[in-house]
């Protein structure tokens, strides 16, 4: 097999064969393609597509290039959530322990957060005590004591998808739809869940900007999820305007920790309850109702449970910013728009974020909003509020947010927008 082929292959607008694929995946995991040949295949995956059976093998041989887990021997059934990641997106963290006392098993495996987008384990590292990493045996046990367990994936789950990854991310070929969607698919399917709800993020705030994008996207999951046994559903879901009132990590658990405690925004709630539906009911779990188990404090009982199981004390302070910075309503009026990817910058650039793999973040970093889309805000009074530990960021900060947020004296965004009938689920994609 030459390796030259295969690019051409591609690059002139043809279907790779399965052992090539095979072989593409094997030799590049095993470092015999070189980078440079590899983000030449990439973009030509990127420019001209690929159809459903490649797209298929494409992942298969990603899996195979690691080990596959196996929950089989729990007493109940599994189920599992992934978002394309959004700004303000705190949801895993009060619905994995929601679904939890439901009845479900849920093993998340998360990562970490790089450019605007926050990663769940970095806001789970705010609360003190809490680890991240677990062995394969600690991640059942901590799923047997509580129900639910978040940690970090282990480098043997598709190392062909982490390399890739890498690789796509500093050659511009993230964005292509084969390529997404093979990436996250191979790790939940090594993963071994038996059922699986995605969160397909439309909007400013997401990779996918436009609605029929994001539609082929889930289509493409849920055909290969359903395709490998996994019961797989996907929610398209607004991403113009952050999730909830916070973006930042330690700021986020404490806006989780008010959802599992029967309060917290309600957009929060309202993706937390729908996720939760649609998990269970993947996973053949009816007559639970999760509003009742948010509202009783069952959900709250698993949180605290499976963060102790990973060493976290879920009683103690979290950490909060040495400085905050208030931004102003320049008028009184309604605001009619808040845009997501400007606050996720700005969240970024304060500190809760990282430009590169290995940097720290700040933990009580972050943007906080005291208002969204369709509130009214009187002139003079708190809009945002900037945190961070080095205020030397809060210039650029502030320059990310110059033009991100519009009011309207008489209520209207100029575009005839309902902000009461604006919804947050738009579509739901199944096989
Ligand atoms: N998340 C992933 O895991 N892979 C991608 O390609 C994009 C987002």
């Amino acid at each position: 097999m030459n390796v030259i082929d295969v690019i051409r292959a591609k690059r002139d607008g043809g279907e790779l064969t399965d052992p090539q694929i095979d072989w593409v995946i094997r030799a590049y995991t095993g470092g015999a393609v070189a980078d440079e040949q590899m983000s030449a295949l990439a973009m030509a995956i990127l420019l001209n597509g690929m159809t459903r059976r490649e797209i298929g093998r494409w992942t298969e041989a990603m899996i195979a290039t690691g080990e596959r887990m196996d929950f089989s021997a729990l007493d109940r059934p599994t189920t599992d959530k992934h978002s394309t990641g959004g700004v303000g997106d705190k949801i895993t963290l009060p619905l994995a322990p929601l679904v939890a006392s439901c009845g479900a098993a849920v093993p998340q495996l998360s990562g970490r957060g790089l450019g605007h987008t926050g990663g769940t384990l970095d806001k789970l590292e705010s609360i003190p005590g809490w680890r991240a990493s677990l062995t394969n045996d600690q991640m059942l046990a901590v799923l047997r004591e509580a129900g639910a367990v978040v940690c970090a994936a282990g480098d043997g789950l598709a190392p062909a998808d982490r390399k890739l990854y890498a690789l796509r991310d500093v050659t511009g070929t993230v964005e292509s739809i084969p390529l997404i969607a093979s990436s996250i698919m191979s790790k939940k399917i090594a993963e071994g869940t038996g059922a699986l709800v995605l969160d397909v993020k439309v909007g400013s705030g997401a990779f996918m900007k436009d609605r029929e994008q994001a539609r082929r996207l889930a289509e493409t999951m849920v055909a290969l999820g359903t395709d490998h046994g996994v019961k797989t559903v996907a929610l398209l879901t607004a991403m113009d305007t952050p999730l909830g009132l916070t973006a930042g990590n330690a700021l986020e658990v404490r806006e989780a920790v008010e959802v599992l405690a029967g309060g917290g925004p309600a957009d929060v709630v309202e993706l937390t309850l729908a996720l939760a539906r649609e998990m269970l009911a993947a996973a053949g779990i009816d007559g639970v109702d999760p509003a009742e188990k948010l509202a009783d404090g069952s959900a709250m009982d698993v949180w605290n449970r499976m963060i102790r199981a990973q060493g976290g004390d879920p009683a103690a302070e979290l950490p909060t910013a040495g400085e905050r910075h208030v931004v102003v309503a320049p008028v009184t009026g309604t605001l009619t728009r808040l845009d997501a990817l400007a606050v996720g910058v700005a969240a970024w650039r304060l500190g809760a974020g990282r430009t590169r793999k290995e940097d720290p973040v700040q933990a009580g970093a972050g943007v906080e909003l005291h208002a969204k889309p369709g509130d009214p805000v009187l002139a003079g009074t708190p809009l945002l509020t900037l945190h961070t530990d080095t205020p030397e960021r809060f210039e650029t900060a502030l320059d990310d947010l110059r033009g991100s947020y519009a009011i309207s004296p008489d209520g209207s965004s100029g575009h005839g927008e309902d902000f009461a009938a604006r919804s947050l689920i738009l579509e739901r994609v199944s096989a």
